[in-house]
This record gives structure tokens, sequence and C-alpha cells, in this order.
């Protein structure tokens, strides 16, 4: 069992690919279908996530994919589980197990993540549909008087909970202590608030006896708050968000997987294009993109099974740029080019 969890974590930060993030909730993926006009029903869900896990040539760049408890339950037109397609294409899938950010008690503007009470018993149930990995994202939020070490240390708490308990379960998890880029904050700010997340989460992480060779950290780059004035180039934001994991990530961690959060799909391109353009590193440096994978193709598809093809191809394209990313071998000119 030991040995498969490394090795499930070493395919998903593989060469030259990364990780989809297909795992919105109901209430985050209709806030995306929002954005395009596209009614969020069941099928809607189905077909849109359907068109994306079938798209032709997607698993040369695509290691994993993370899935929602609806989507696992979920099958392909032809009446294939989504799992076994991903399987079948080489394709590893994943799971969201966290129930989401809720208020933290006596502290306004923080939340903690909740989802630990019946989680072994969920667990056992995902492996028998066929997740090989988990994911649980913890909330960060930069303000004048947050984040407070309350708010982080019980953030890496649960996660280090959630992580043990998938291990023992034979799921690699992935780690994701999310800082958000929301506010109008300098580079150096985040990089002070990741940096103190960070100890904080591999702290509960050693204390509560998680393997780091079987998991995966899943965090936010270290960039200026999108308010700020001053926003600083790709090559600062690589080099600061190297600097930052180099301190406080060990290097027997596979991989660290980046989160887009926010920022456009080219400049999440660009930012980790840059910070593997400064290799070697101890650990891999991949993607696990949601927005950033997906926003060209959700404007492409638009809802209409018509253009599930140019939807396919703008999926495809910006796989292939971020697969390129992962080696340093992407160039902004290539953002021209037709898939
Ligand atoms: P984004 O890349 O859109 O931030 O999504 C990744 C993710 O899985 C957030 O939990």
């Amino acid at each position: 069992m030991a040995h498969d969890l490394e090795q499930t974590a070493r395919a998903l930060v593989a060469p030259g690919k990364g990780i989809l993030a297909a795992d919105e909730s109901s209430g985050t993926i209709k806030k995306r279908f929002d954005t395009i006009g596209v009614e969020s029903t069941e099928e809607n869900r189905r077909a849109y996530r359907d068109l994306l896990f079938t798209t032709p040539g997607a698993e040369d760049y695509v290691s994993g994919v993370i899935l929602y408890d609806e989507t696992i339950r979920q099958a392909s037109a032809d009446g294939t589980p989504f799992a076994e397609l991903l399987v079948g294409r080489g394709i590893v899938p994943g799971i969201k197990v966290d129930k989401g950010a809720k208020a933290l008690a006596g502290a306004p503007g923080e939340t903690v993540t909740e989802g630990l009470d019946g989680l072994r018993e969920r667990l056992e149930e995902y492996v028998e549909l066929g997740a090989r990995f988990t994911k649980w994202r913890a909330v960060i939020a930069i303000g004048a008087d947050i984040p407070s070490e309350y708010c982080i240390w019980t953030n890496a708490h649960a996660l280090a909970r959630y992580a043990a308990l998938s291990q023992e379960a034979g799921l690699v998890p992935i780690v994701e202590p999310e800082v958000l880029m929301d506010g109008d904050h300098t580079i150096e700010r985040s990089f002070e608030v990741t940096s103190r997340t960070l100890h904080a989460v591999f702290t509960e992480l050693r204390d509560q006896r998680v393997h780091f060779e079987q998991m995966l950290l899943k965090p936010n780059m270290v960039l200026s708050g999108y308010g700020c004035p001053r926003q600083v180039s790709v090559e600062e934001v690589a080099a600061e968000t190297v600097k930052a994991f180099r301190r406080h990530v060990p290097a027997a961690v596979p991989g660290i997987v980046f989160l887009s959060g926010g920022q456009s799909d080219e400049d999440a391109t660009a930012h980790l294009n840059a910070m593997n353009a400064m290799a070697p590193h101890p650990w891999e440096l991949s993607f696990s993109y949601g927005r950033a994978l997906q926003a060209p193709a959700l404007k492409a598809w638009g809802g209409r099974t018509d253009n599930v093809s140019a939807a396919q191809q703008a999926f495809f394209h910006r796989a292939k740029l971020n697969g390129l990313a992962r080696s340093g071998s992407y160039s902004p000119e290539m953002e021209k080019l037709a898939a």
C-alpha cells in the first residue's frame, strides 16, 4: 500500500503533466455557469465535465482530475462512469472531500474548513468509486488584522487530520492551504503569510504522522494582492514563490501543484513556466488549475452541443501550454498559435 501511494503521487507530477481541478462544488459551478448564461442543472454539469474528460489528446498533459461528489457518481454519454473513463485514458481520478470553509467562531472574517466528521467512512466509499487521491482546501484571507495564528493553526490541524485519514484509506492527500490574493496587500505581505501558513501546515503534518513521500502540496503562488498598486514581474513572482517553498517544504514531498486562484490563465502559465526555468528544484513544480485550465473552454462551450469540439480544442490548448510550462518551455507567443 505504501508503495502504491508514493507511485500515485509521483504519477500525478509526471514530467510534462499536471492536474485538472474539476471539483467545483454545486455553488461554485453555478457561479461559473452564470458567467456564460447556462443553467446549472445536473445534466448540464455532467455534459460539461464529459466534454473536458473526453478531450482528445488531453491525457498527454493531464495526469489526474479532481472530481466532486456528484461528478464521481456520473457517467459519460456512452454510460462509462467518469472514474473508469479517466483510468482508461491513463488519467488518475481523485475527489474533493472537504465540506467547504465556514465562519470560524470568534474570528470575524476568517474561516475554518469542515468535513472531518464521518470522513473515514466517506473515504472508504470513494475508494470503491475508484478515487486514488483526495483534496482538502483550507482558506486563509489577508486583511488588516488577519490572518490570526488561531485561524492558521486551526486550519493546519484539520488539514493534517484529513491527510492522515486519507493515507490510512490508501489515498494520496493533496493538502491545499490557499492564501487568498484578494486585497491590496504587497507581495512582501503575501510572502510572510504564505510562510507562516506553510510553517504551521508542515508542523501539523509531521506531528500527525503524515508521510511526506505520499502526499502533494497544493498552494497559492506568492503574488501581489490583486488590488495592490505595485504588481511585480513574472520573474519576481517566480523567485519569491520558490524562496518561500524552499524554506518550508521538505524535499521528501514529491511535488507542489499550484492552484491558479483567480490569476488569468496566461499569468498562471507564465508564472509556472518561470519557476520551472529556475530548475533544478527539490520537488516537481506543477499545476492543479481549475479556472486557469477551464476558462477558455467554458466560454467556447456556452452550453451548446455544437460548440463541444471548439471547447475541447480550447481546453487542449491550455493543457498543452501548461504542460510545456512544466519544463520552462512555454513562451507567450504560443498563445497566438491555434491548438
Ligand atoms: P483554481 O485554479 O481556479 O484556483 O482552482 C483550483 C482549486 O481546486 C481550488 O480549490
